[in-house]
């Protein structure tokens, strides 16, 4: 599974209760607790009310009749942009900074709500101008820069559903995203900065709408990287000279709850990336609920910095939706932490004096391996939360980060959720619960999580089980776009229990991560439980690695593997059989070499394998099934656990010599 061993826990017995003075003024107290369990849904009815503006009230809070397909607040009306700019300006904060932007290469931008709101309406405009209306799709394929903000806030401000693409995919991964959601347009950049180069973006949008059956009409493209463009007439069009072209007033209409807002593609078990959907009442609730606790956000005095790239779930929740629903004041910066000193993140601290800030596991080992001197010749004294997500973080880490980073005295949230559920599920709220390192601790309040043995009892502390979410959630997906069986086999199959006469069926969904439950009852997350790997915090599937591996002409058969490792929780590990007529062609470095560029073009670099082992044979079951968790032992170092289900038990044996 993952790093988080129970062991490590052992050595870490410390636990953090919040400060007097913290707790005194924090926005959440234990009273959201007391009233999500008296009435649960009633609980997310008032939340939403209160964090919301709502063109048409609700009247109905959850609609579970059609399970596993929820309609939250359906009745109700609301815009989701006019939700993050327009009311905040109308409530006299229009001269509150939305954010400061940072790019790599030192350039600078800051935007006030309503310098914001304006930029937004004219880029609705030009989306309407282009022809696309409520309910199309736009794919958005940028950097994070501003426009990457104002384009998603115009696509919903229209009613339409964006479908961010991570800058970093390839042109075959926008491809099957942009035809899986049959998107009218594409907004992109002429580059984009990255470890002091800039790196192109068009190309791979050029790529990828090239066979002339490409459902897209236009393709927006922001200058960014100065570089040179292909340019095709008609079909491009500069955001620029756009936005320049339209009027500037654009009024909100209201759209109903259940519009869609964005799909995000995530990797699953098989080789297709998931389009998951989200709405807009539910999510925007939760995401701006948990954005407020979670952080202990007070919009006027906090700076909020979310490292991720726009390009993944928590750059929507927590750099986009949350934060700017919450009036809050960020920090976007467009590089790498290291580019062009290993200290650039702890100078923007310093320089923005950012209050709360949200990063990933990953990155701190990262940091924790250069050493404290780096960190430590900045003025960090201006952070009061940290926050943690992607995987588990390691109590070394976690104090670590706490010592370092927060001074010895920030509290430390460890968040769990997915792209699946929108928003955070599991955390501790600062202000009321005792910190406890290597644990993402409790449901927040509203959300029921159960840990559930493989037969869908309750498991009881210390043993370990499977992660469901018991109850139905505002900000949960609605669905895999054009999928609904996929979504029901994936999510809901597992422990749901069907109607039977007397009795109302039950829906459990389940996460995919095992987890166990401590003495105290609070819940430590164990890592995937499927063929979902974690690398950096970011999923990947290892069936859609072999298929790429496999696409090469010179691949018979590939197994990939998450193998633990040190930096990235987990890195990918590729075992390929080379054809045979194929095999003399090329040594074997040549060979995993070539194969590695490919994974790269195929997916992108986040896929890259960290090794590829040339093989003869792949360890098989009788049926013909590969048993990746043999492979994991020797990519891990480890002896070979029990091979006698094998086909040919000799196999392991000839791979970890031959490896040796
Ligand atoms: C998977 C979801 C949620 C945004 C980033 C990743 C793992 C996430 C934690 C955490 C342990 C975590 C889980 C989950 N994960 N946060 N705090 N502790 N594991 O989103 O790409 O949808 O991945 O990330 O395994 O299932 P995602």
């Amino acid at each position: 599974m993952s790093t988080n061993s129970i062991d490590s826990l052992l050595h870490e017995t410390r636990r953090f209760p919040p400060s007097e003075a913290f707790a005194a003024s924090a926005v959440a107290t234990n009273e959201l607790y007391e009233k999500a369990a008296a009435d649960r849904v009633g609980f997310w009815a008032d939340q939403s009310r209160e964090l919301l503006h709502w063109h048409t009230p609700f009247t109905q809070t959850l609609d579970w009749s059609n399970a596993p397909f929820a309609r939250w607040f359906a009745d109700g009306e609301l815009n989701v942009a006019y939700n993050c700019l327009d009311r905040h300006v109308l409530a006299g904060n229009g001269d509150r900074v939305a954010f400061h932007w940072e790019g790599e290469n030192g350039d600078t931008a800051s935007y006030t709500y309503s310098e914001l709101t304006a930029a937004v309406k004219r880029a609705a405009n030009v989306l309407t101008k282009l022809g696309i209306g409520q309910g199309d799709r736009v794919a958005i394929y940028l950097p994070v820069i501003p426009e990457a903000v104002i384009a998603m806030l115009a696509v919903a401000r229209i009613g339409a559903v964006h479908s961010v693409v991570f800058g970093g995919f390839s042109a075959e991964s926008l491809r099957s995203r942009i035809d899986d959601a049959s998107a009218k347009l594409v907004i992109t950049a002429d580059g984009g900065w990255r470890k002091g180069k800039v790196f192109p973006l068009k190309p791979a949008v050029d790529g990828a709408i090239a066979n002339g059956t490409s459902t897209i009409e236009h393709v927006l493209v922001v200058r960014r990287g100065e570089n040179e463009v292909d340019w095709t007439d008609g079909r491009d069009r500069w955001w620029h000279d756009e936005l320049a072209s339209v009027p500037a007033e654009h009024e909100a209409q209201a759209f109903e709850a259940e519009n869609p807002l964005f799909i995000l593609y995530t990797s699953g078990t098989t080789g297709k990336p998931k389009g998951i959907l989200h709405t807009s009442g539910g999510y925007l609730t939760q995401v701006a609920f948990t954005h407020k606790n979670v952080f202990d956000l007070h919009p006027e005095t906090d700076v909020y910095w979310c490292t991720a790239d726009v390009g993944w779930v928590t750059g929507h929740s927590y750099v986009i939706y949350g934060p700017l629903a919450n009036g809050a004041t960020q920090l976007l910066y467009e590089g790498t932490p290291d580019t062009p000193h290993p200290g650039r993140w702890w100078e923007l601290i310093q320089k923005y004096r950012v209050s709360i800030f949200y990063t990933a596991p990953t990155a701190i080992r990262s940091f924790m391996k250069i050493g404290r001197q780096v960190p430590n010749q900045f003025d960090l004294s201006s952070l009061r939360v940290l926050g943690s997500v992607g995987e588990p973080i390691n109590p070394e880490a976690w104090i670590w980060y706490r010592d370092v980073i927060g001074g010895g005295e920030t509290p430390i949230v460890d968040t769990w959720w997915q792209t699946e559920t929108g928003a955070i599920m599991i955390s501790a709220l600062p202000g009321v619960t005792s910190l406890k390192p290597g644990s993402a601790q409790v449901p927040i309040p509203g959300v029921k999580i159960d840990i559930l043995g493989e037969d869908g009892t309750r498991v009881d502390p210390p043993r370990g089980g499977l992660l469901v979410v018991s109850e139905p959630w505002p900000s949960m997906l609605r669905g895999i776009w054009g999928d609904p069986d996929r979504f029901i086999e994936t999510y809901w199959s597992k422990f749901s229990v069907p109607a039977s006469e007397g009795q109302d069926a039950v829906w459990k969904y389940f996460a995919g991560d095992g987890a166990h439950v401590d003495t105290d009852g609070d819940i430590v997350l164990l890592g995937r439980v499927d063929d979902v790997m974690n690398v950096s915090g970011h999923r990947l599937s290892t069936q859609e690695i072999e298929s790429a591996l496999v696409s090469h002409p010179i691949v018979a058969e590939a197994a990939v593997v998450g193998a633990a490792d040190e930096a990235t929780g987990q890195a990918v590990v590729a075992f390929v059989i080379i054809k045979s007529n194929q095999a003399d062609a090329q040594t074997a470095d040549e060979a995993s070499a070539l194969l590695r560029r490919h994974v790269t073009e195929q997916i992108g670099a986040i896929a890259r394998p960290r090794q590829i082992f040339i093989v003869a044979e792949l360890p098989k079951t009788r049926s013909g099934k590969i048993m990746r968790r043999l492979l994991q032992d020797v990519a891990e170092g480890r002896e070979i656990g029990d091979t006698t289900t094998l086909a040919d038990t000799s196999v392991m044996q000839i791979i970890s010599d031959k490896l040796k």
